[in-house]
């Protein structure tokens, strides 16, 4: 039976040829919805393929096309001499089974409960998501975001297209799973002459940024359950990274002189892992004491514990030398140190890289055997090149002034905009500061009012884990320009005003 317009009366199908899906594929989907939904019963006779081509109007070629691909996904069954149909087991689904290439998933998929989560996942679905973002590209006062207006992109990209030109085939290659060979030398030498790590290229192993490196690190350390020291208020990646990796994180307050190891060995004296930014907390922005250095690589050469250390941006010390990593004091080798260069080049790098003490060299080398690095060997290169043709410490000494001045003009407009409502910290080091709230007032309402005009600032207490014992508003100013950091102080002073209404 055949109508004018491509419908096959006796399956109800309706195929369109003005729309860019080839008619073999409408055919196949149309088919396969109906088959799913009951429409078509299992054990149903299909009629010919020439019956079809003339019903919908199509070539008998078309027609097979699509009878084949659903003989093929079990979804029909032909025998020899006879006839074909629908397959009789199959599991009947729902009505709205969603067609293959369509972009956005099915009501039915949307509301299912999919297969069950582990509890790491579950608890990982309810984790702080820290600042608000209000858009892609970066704005006042957005945390943790580099100088990408000053990255010197030509630079690079010319770098990475001479890489890639004479790119040998060991290039091409899987590459070394510990990672580029001579990115690991150039680290190896830019650790131990600017952070005081103590290291030889053996050691490192580079990872695609400090998440990754949590995630591998926490993976070899934690059997589930295990307790890992986390720094309350703290960054959320590392709160986040514990739970993927099974453990159970326990938050240890900050003060003044960064990480209370007194309060970790009364609450988790057995925890296996302390995972501490000592060079530059984040968000407080405190230098962990030398007292507290020392406590901490004692519990942790006592109890065989590790110290995971997130050394993500103390490179940009605004003023003089950056402060010695916690590794060079390691006699035990305890400590892991973490870099990455989300920071020093840029986030969509996801370059960063792990220095593994002596003992544990072998272990990761086995790990990275199982999951090998997963950065791309090419970018490897081109980072390898950026660095030994001196283009990335050039960088990094404008971005220090760079960071100086900004970081100054942000002190400035906050106190000219928000004075008597905000006591900013100073700071000297990094591309971001913290200021307290000399009002009563709730750092969530004011986040709330900024961000109801566009502008981005993070509050204090949701970096807390335990008890909110301080409230406050975290800015960053790195990747903001200075006209643009006053006036978003100009609009904050604005939300402040409401939210001291509210
Ligand atoms: C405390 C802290 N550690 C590490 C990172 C860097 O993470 P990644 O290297 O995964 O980009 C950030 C980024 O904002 C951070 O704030």
């Amino acid at each position: 039976m055949k109508t004018s317009n491509g419908v096959a009366s006796s399956l109800l199908l309706r195929l369109d040829s003005r729309s860019s899906t080839p008619l073999h594929e409408q055919l196949f989907e149309g088919l396969r919805a109906r088959i799913l939904s009951g429409a078509l019963a299992p054990g149903l006779r299909i009629p010919s393929s020439r019956q079809l081509a003339t019903e919908l109007d199509v070539a008998r070629s078309t027609v097979l096309q699509a009878l084949d691909a659903l003989i093929a996904e079990g979804y029909l069954v032909a025998r020899a001499g006879s006839c074909t149909r629908v397959a009789p087991e199959l599991p009947l689904l729902a009505a709205d089974v969603p067609r293959s290439g369509t972009r956005s998933p099915s009501t039915r998929l949307r509301a299912s409960r999919g297969p069950r989560l582990a509890d790491a996942a579950r608890a990982l679905k309810s984790t702080s998501s820290g600042a608000p973002r209000l858009g892609a590209a970066p704005r006042a006062f957005r945390p943790g975001v580099p100088a990408l207006d000053l990255f010197p992109t030509a630079r690079w990209a010319r770098t990475v297209s001479r890489v890639h030109a004479r790119a040998s085939m060991g290039l091409f290659d899987g590459g070394d799973p510990s990672g580029h060979a001579p990115l690991r030398e150039a680290i190896a030498s830019h650790v131990s002459a600017s952070r005081g790590v103590r290291c030889v290229p053996e050691q490192v192993f580079i990872t695609a940024g400090t998440q990754q490196a949590f995630d591998e690190v926490l993976r070899l350390a934690l059997n589930p359950g295990d307790s890992v020291w986390i720094e309350d208020p703290g960054y959320p990646g590392s709160h986040r990274a514990v739970l993927a990796a099974g453990g159970r994180p326990v938050p240890i307050p900050v003060d003044g002189e960064g990480l209370d190891v007194s309060a970790g060995l009364a609450r988790a004296p057995r925890a296996r892992v302390a995972l501490v930014a000592p060079s530059h907390q984040y968000p407080l922005g405190v230098t962990l004491s030398l007292s507290r250095r020392m406590a901490l690589l004692q519990w942790a050469e006592r109890t065989r514990a590790w110290i995971l250390e997130d050394d993500y941006d103390s490179e940009f010390r605004h003023r003089g030398r950056p402060l010695t990593a916690l590794q060079g004091l390691d006699e035990a080798g305890c400590v892991v140190y973490v870099g990455t260069f989300s920071k020093s080049m840029f986030p969509g790098l996801r370059l960063g890289f792990l220095v593994a003490p002596p003992s544990l060299v072998d272990v990761f080398c086995a790990a990275r055997a199982a999951a090998p690095s997963p950065a791309s060997t090419l970018e490897q290169a081109a980072l390898a090149a950026f660095l030994a043709d001196g283009h990335f410490a050039r960088h990094l000494r404008r971005m220090r002034a760079a960071y100086r001045e900004r970081g100054e003009a942000l002190l400035d407009a906050l106190r000219a905009d928000c004075s008597g409502v905000l006591v900013p910290r100073p700071c000297d080091t990094g591309m971001q500061l913290r200021a307290s709230l000399a009002a009563p007032l709730s750092d969530l309402r004011v986040r709330d009012e900024a961000a109801r005009r566009g502008v981005e600032v993070a509050a204090l207490s949701d970096y807390f884990l335990g008890r909110r014992r301080e409230s406050g508003l975290v800015f960053g100013f790195g990747g903001v320009r200075p006209d643009a950091l006053r006036e978003g102080t100009r609009i904050l002073a604005r939300a402040l005003e409401a939210a001291r209404r509210r």
